[in-house]
């Protein structure tokens, strides 16, 4: 596998994560459910961003720290989020959904990824 189809089945994966999540609150689904899931979403999006990080070293990717501070605020805005869930109802909680983490995830992965992808597929090439 490569390099960067290591990353683009980890966005797929994500994806898929983050449907389930969507669906789950679509459905109601108990809050219980709910916080288990955001808690698996961000391990796997943990598990995610050290991979990008480590191709980034890897491949001496110049953007790096600018990429490595925007995964932080994700990461950093999700947890802020998830602690804010206990205090808010369903309407704003459906309404979060709809801001985060759909849109800045896909976001992410469309400005801020896509570079680093075309970077590692032009190092590839330069082997
Ligand atoms: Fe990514
Ligand atoms: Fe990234």
């Amino acid at each position: 596998m490569t390099d960067v189809s290591i990353i683009d089945q980890q966005h797929r994966e994500l994806v898929t994560m983050l449907n389930r999540l969507n669906d789950a609150v679509s459905n109601n689904e108990s809050r219980e459910n709910i916080y288990r899931i955001i808690d698996d979403v961000i391990a796997f999006t943990r598990l995610h961003f050290a991979t990008e990080e480590q191709l980034m070293i890897q491949s001496g990717y110049i953007d790096i720290e600018w990429h490595k501070e925007k995964h932080q605020e994700l990461i950093q805005d999700a947890l802020h989020l998830k602690a804010k869930l206990a205090y808010i109802g369903e309407e704003l909680f459906t309404d979060w959904f709809n801001h985060w983490p759909f849109a800045r995830v896909l976001a992410h992965i469309q400005y801020a990824d896509n570079p680093f992808e075309e970077h590692i597929l032009q190092s590839d090439i330069k082997k």
